[in-house]
């Protein structure tokens, strides 16, 4: 399973988010390896109509009703979004928001991929009840010669072997050789961005990194 975070990027934006979207779909058609797209929320229901799996970069624990400038599951969830991920290290959340918004989600059909910076907060989060845990260690994020399965595969290792729910792993990732690594330690998939997001040509470097699960 491939994650592909399109940030804030200006090169995932609008139109080329949408283009990207339809990448997504037809690598993850083309190779069998699942691939979600993650736009902005402005974004997401024209990413939607791409036919892409897509999930939103962040939601609040607000539900429908009397509040003004929030983000909720509810509404993200009518425009097709089918998860979102939380706590990224560039969007943290206090852990009593984060519990209330998994509180919000909780009996939803509504996917959470919790993040965790470390194994230590990876450990913390799982009583939280996610679909997904995700550990990346914020040194790498947007690397271009080093990941996380090049510089912390002991700590994916041991993530994995402590957490009881499925776990990603990114930053830096931009590589076959990075996802074989991750998957062979055990994660269940990658979360990537730059190395999509910022390339030339996103559907050769998707293609890339699907070839590692294959
Ligand atoms: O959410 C994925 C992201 O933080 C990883 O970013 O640019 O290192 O692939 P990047």
């Amino acid at each position: 399973m491939i994650v592909v975070n399109f940030k804030t990027y200006r090169e995932a934006t609008g139109y080329k988010a949408v283009n990207l979207a339809r990448v997504c779909k037809r690598v993850m058609e083309d190779t069998g390896v699942r691939i979600v797209a993650v736009p902005q929320v402005a974004d997401l229901r024209d990413c939607v109509e791409t036919g892409a799996e897509c999930w939103v970069q962040h939601v609040d624990p607000v539900v429908q009703g009397k509040n003004t400038g929030w983000i909720t599951v509810e509404d993200v969830e009518e425009a097709g979004a089918m998860g979102a991920i939380l706590n990224h290290s560039e969007h943290k959340l206090d852990r009593k928001i984060l519990e209330k918004t998994m509180a919000v989600i909780s009996g939803m059909a509504f996917q959470a991929c919790v993040c965790a910076d470390s194994p230590e907060e990876a450990v913390n989060c799982a009583y939280l009840k996610p679909n997904y845990i995700a550990y990346e260690p914020p040194e790498f994020i947007g690397s271009t010669d080093k990941s996380v399965s090049s510089e912390r595969p002991e700590v994916i290792e041991k993530v994995v072997k402590t957490v009881s729910y499925p776990v990603l792993v990114g930053a830096g990732v931009h590589s076959a050789e990075d996802v074989k690594t991750a998957v062979r330690l055990g994660a269940k998939g990658i979360l990537v961005a730059s190395d999509i997001d910022l390339a030339d040509v996103p559907e050769s470097n998707l293609r890339k990194l699907a070839e590692g699960f294959i």
